[in-house]
């Protein structure tokens, strides 16, 4: 299964990324975890530390311009749009606790994604992850899927947004459902985060128009912990991952 993890900015994405990747490998799934957000934090939300680099591959430039067919700090008017990629993730992940992760990197910005070589690279390698690979794939996403390519997009099989108990959350994972139907996402769920009472549950269902609802993950101070860096998502057991795995069974991963 290839999943994709997207929602507001602050919903809990990279930590449910972190926690999707701690239930998979649990039930004896290979997992390929990718941070795919430029703003990057899966590694840390997994408890690599820092004596551990992970460095994006944007910042392969060597590489990027030998694939792409173009030179280093050079204008590159005509660049190699399909480089190949299918070694990449082999030779440039870091296995953490049985983890494989990836770090893509920043993406250089512009109107539907610049045409540079470096998006051009990072597209077919973010395509090539979800189509060319055997392993579960989880990808960490920025807020939003308007930059993701098309040939991605059919990858995906199950696009997933996180939202808070906020309407803010939940008109963005609107947005999101539109744009899926665009580039032809096969499904598109919800996931309710930072749930302290029934009410926000409710407030979730209600809001939620016929996007299909995965499940909730509750307030929790262990899941603070996890971003405060006092604990690995690698870690976490109890009822939060209870709360995980009740939702990868509604996906439907056993
Ligand atoms: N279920 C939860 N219980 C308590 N705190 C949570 C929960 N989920 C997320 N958080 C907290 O919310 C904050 C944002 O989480 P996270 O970084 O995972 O969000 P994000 O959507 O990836 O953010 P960004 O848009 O910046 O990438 C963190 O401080 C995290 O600890
Ligand atoms: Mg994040």
């Amino acid at each position: 299964m290839k999943l994709a993890v997207t929602g507001k900015g602050g919903v809990g994405k990279s930590t449910i990324s972190g926690l999707l990747v701690r239930a998979l490998q649990k039930k004896g799934h290979k997992v390929l975890a990718v941070d795919a957000d430029p703003d990057m934090n899966l590694a840390t939300i997994l408890g690599v530390p820092s004596t551990i680099t992970i460095t994006p591959i944007i910042e392969f430039k060597e590489l990027i311009a030998e694939r792409t067919e173009t030179e280093v700090g050079k204008p590159a008017p005509f660049f190699k749009m399909n480089p190949r990629v299918d070694d990449i993730p082999d030779k440039y992940c870091v296995d953490f606790k049985g983890v494989k992760i990836l770090t893509m990197g920043t993406m250089r910005q512009g109107g539907g994604g610049c045409a540079c070589p470096e998006n051009a690279f990072l597209k077919s390698l973010l395509s090539h992850l979800v189509i060319g690979r055997d392993e579960s794939v989880i990808l960490d996403m920025e807020a939003g899927i308007e930059h993701l390519g098309r040939g991605t997009a059919m990858g995906v099989d199950v696009m997933i947004a996180v939202v808070e108990p906020s309407l803010t959350s939940l008109e963005t994972a609107k947005r999101i459902q539109k744009l899926s139907a665009d580039i032809r996402i096969k499904r598109l769920v919800l996931i309710g985060n930072k749930i302290e009472t029934e009410k926000q549950r409710n407030f979730i269902r209600e809001k939620a128009e016929g996007i299909e609802i995965a499940g909730f993950l509750d307030y929790s101070e262990e899941i603070q912990k996890i971003n405060n860096g006092e604990k690995s998502a690698l870690t976490v057991d109890g009822q939060v991952l209870d709360q995980i795995d009740v939702i990868l069974t509604k996906i439907g991963i056993n």
